[in-house]
């Protein structure tokens, strides 16, 4: 059954690169090439909807109307520091897209998150594409749209590599109105909060730390 809420991006290029990034013996620099080139793919999966009006051309033949984009540049806004990944391929594919940054970190003792970095620019009426490669819980991602939404974004698409069943059903019951779009969709978190099978830390693994 489809399921209008999320969307599994089943390419072969995009499920065969997700399947070499799973590998925990893949190179930071691996890693983040492959990252890239399957943001690319992903990208076009989630711009699939964008508007289009047309303009007058001339061809070295003849004039005609051709489709171009309509209406305000599309927002991206990565949650740091892993959507960082995916943001670096998506603006190479649009490179005119306006770039938010979100960071949110867990507050220990009630374990929710909080802001301590939000700078993004006008959201209304414009696509807003939110990127981070993991929906693991969906606590960051369901915070980082709640402050989107009150800085006046309406047309919100999520865009991750992994989800889990957990962080799925927390956007539906949070943001049924925001499609999630994901290369994969895992079978569960373990105790530590990590998507199983997963691929571990996606931010370490981009950026090589541990
Ligand atoms: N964040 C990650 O980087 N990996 C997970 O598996 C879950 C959250």
């Amino acid at each position: 059954m489809t399921d209008p809420h999320l969307t599994v991006i089943t390419h072969p290029l995009v499920q065969h690169k997700l399947t070499i990034m799973r590998q925990k013996d893949v190179s930071t620099a691996g890693f983040r090439r492959l990252l890239r080139e399957i943001s690319l793919l992903l990208a076009y999966e989630v711009t699939r909807e964008l508007e289009l009006t047309t303009t007058t051309i001339e061809t070295p033949l003849c004039r005609m109307q051709a489709p171009t984009l309509e209406g305000k540049k599309l927002a991206l806004i990565s949650i740091l520091r892993a959507g960082n990944g995916l943001l670096d391929g998506i603006l190479e594919l649009i490179p005119a897209a306006r770039v938010g940054f979100i960071g949110l970190y867990r507050d220990p003792q009630t374990l929710k998150p909080v802001e301590y970095y939000c700078k993004v620019p006008a959201l209304d009426q414009r696509m807003t594409i939110v990127v981070d490669p993991m929906l693991a819980t969906g606590n960051s991602v369901v915070a980082a749209i709640d402050m989107l939404k009150a800085r006046g974004a309406r047309n919100l698409r999520f865009l991750c590599l992994l989800a889990a069943p957990e962080g799925v059903a927390r956007m539906r019951e949070a943001h049924p109105d925001v499609p999630i779009f994901t290369a994969a969709l895992d079978e569960r978190l373990d105790e530590h909060g990590y998507i199983v099978p997963g691929l571990g830390d996606a931010g370490d693994r981009m950026f090589g730390t541990k």
